[in-house]
């Protein structure tokens, strides 16, 4: 495996999230596997669980580690070839991707969506840009369109706590008073649809997510019928697709209750906004699993660094 872009780049899902668990057991298992290897981390966007999760992750394995907050600190990027860079953009793709790679292995870039240009973020102009022009590997940690190292540690969380064998798996949107992007949500529809699990949407009627990702993924409108003997609730909002990156609904009745969770797991990437997207309740009871997502990112992000190490001559 040369890069990890999207979901499309897991060759078998069951055998990544064994692989996965049994590092958990024995995180250092393969710690002299990147004994030489250094891993950059260009961070576009914030993140806490990301960033300190894949750092953990590349120590684990034994690997140096560089992050830069590139959105604040690196000199701002242009992206077009051809042009003439008298304005704002003080350095071009061409280079920077050029320059990293000298310094790096692997590179982990993280680009959220703009949500404001659909045609841009659907060409992940980023994280495609850091692709074609560095020569090593690129790792996505967020891009516009997906956030695969997320959906990869759902998917380990789910089989960690599952209690037979075809759970009842619901993705639910829940209000937000800001735009948010679509990729965590992305990305998980496509990992359920990989693992073709026994799964549900459910969201308000508007908040239809790219067809070309939902597929024929089931999607009920009604919340209460979706959530119905669930076994495990998977919150998130996103901001509008068709209405490319508004907010055109914050009704707080699809607020997750305990009362609406019933006897099913919580789930929720984070950060996340108590008491706007879920009670205090659910957060602080115990069929919340939040914390446990976050502890399997390092996880997450250590079977793929493994891989691409791997894959390294
Ligand atoms: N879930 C997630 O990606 O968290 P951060 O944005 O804090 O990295």
């Amino acid at each position: 495996m040369k890069h990890y872009l999207s979901i499309n780049d897991i060759d078998s899902v069951n055998r990544w999230v064994e692989d996965a668990l049994a590092l958990k057991k024995k995180p250092l298992a393969f710690k002299k596997l990147g004994r030489k290897r250094t891993i950059g981390l260009l961070f576009f966007n914030n993140s806490l669980r990301t960033r300190l999760s894949t750092q953990k992750a590349a120590m684990n394995l034994g690997m140096k580690v560089m992050i830069m907050n590139f959105g604040k600190d690196g000199w701002a990027l242009e992206f077009e070839d051809g042009t003439i860079m008298d304005k704002g953009n003080a350095e071009h793709i061409k280079e920077a991707a050029q320059v990293v790679s000298q310094y790096c292995d692997i590179l982990g870039i993280r680009a959220f969506a703009s949500l404001k240009n659909k045609e841009a973020d659907e060409a992940e102009l980023v994280i495609n840009s850091f692709k074609k022009y560095a020569s090593i590997p690129v790792l996505n940690m967020e891009s516009s369109v997906g956030h695969p190292l997320q959906a990869l540690t759902d998917l380990i969380t789910i089989e960690e706590y599952k209690k037979s064998t075809d759970p009842k798996i619901v993705l639910s949107w829940a209000p937000h008073p800001k735009a948010l992007p679509q990729a965590v949500a992305n990305s998980f529809i496509e990992i359920m649809q990989l693992k073709n699990a026994n799964f549900t949407i459910t969201h308000p009627k508007g908040y239809e997510l790219d067809p070309k990702v939902t597929k024929n993924s089931r999607i009920e409108y009604d919340q209460e019928k979706a959530l119905k003997d669930a076994d495990f609730v998977y919150v998130k909002n996103w901001s509008n697709y068709k209405n490319y990156g508004k907010v055109i609904n914050q009704d707080k009745n699809w607020i997750i209750t305990e009362k609406k969770l019933g006897n099913a797991k919580f789930m929720h990437c984070l950060p996340v906004r108590r008491n706007v997207v879920v009670e205090d309740a659910v957060l602080d009871g115990n069929q919340s699993l939040v914390i446990e997502q976050a502890n399997n990112r390092t996880f997450a992000a250590q079977i793929v660094l493994k891989k691409m190490l791997e894959t390294l001559k």
